[in-house]
């Protein structure tokens, strides 16, 4: 499943991706949950992800302290704080990452919505990532409470995708057409 969406996504041109992460936008900035939020943890987007910088850029110049991952040689993820465009380093894989000092790994804790990537959401928030587990050990940190949303494209909710004890589900999906879905927490 994981290689099969990873494969359509690949598909996308530089545009799509801009596009989809430009409609994410107005949702997520109307939800209540994020509109309440000091802090907000996001990622900053790489390859086929649907483009958060708009999301991220926004959140911040509205006020919202947004903390953005820096991964780790073991796959763990710290968090430190996003200031701007001008802020961000390459760092790990590509991924551009905060240049502020890091918070530690965990800071993620602290934040009051939780925004994670996903490759595939099922119906129940099971959440199918790029296999490398970073999200689930970060969100093993986060309270039950929290929001947690996972922004994916149209097609990537899906009926059921597979899962092991170590992951954890998100609270709601975003996706371009469709808006935010609430999906039952377990
Ligand atoms: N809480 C955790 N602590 C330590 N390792 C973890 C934890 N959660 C996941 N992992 C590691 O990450 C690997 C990949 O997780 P997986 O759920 O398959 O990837 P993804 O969520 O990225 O799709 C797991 O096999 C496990 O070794
Ligand atoms: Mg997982």
């Amino acid at each position: 499943m994981r290689g099969r969406i990873l494969a359509s996504r690949a598909g996308l041109s530089a545009s799509a991706r801009e596009e989809a992460g430009r409609s994410l936008v107005h949702p997520l900035l109307e939800l209540p949950e994020l509109g309440m939020a000091g802090t907000v943890a996001c990622y900053y987007s790489i390859g086929a992800e649907p483009d958060t910088r708009r999301l991220v850029y926004a959140l911040w110049k509205r006020g919202t302290y947004v903390l953005l991952p820096l991964l780790l040689p073991d796959g763990d993820l710290e968090w430190a704080s996003y200031e701007g465009p001008d802020s961000l380093v390459p760092g790990a894989r590509g991924c551009m990452e905060p240049g502020e000092p890091t918070r530690g790994l965990d800071a993620v804790a602290r934040a009051d919505v939780v925004i994670v990537p996903a490759v595939a959401v099922d119906r129940n928030g099971n959440r199918l990532g790029r296999g490398g587990g970073s999200f689930d050990r970060a969100l093993a940190r986060v309270g039950p409470l929290i929001p947690v949303i996972a922004l994916l494209y149209d097609d990537e909710l899906v009926d059921d995708v597979p899962t092991e004890p170590h992951d954890r589900p998100v609270t709601a999906v975003a996706r371009p057409t469709h808006g935010i879905t609430p999906l039952p927490a377990r």
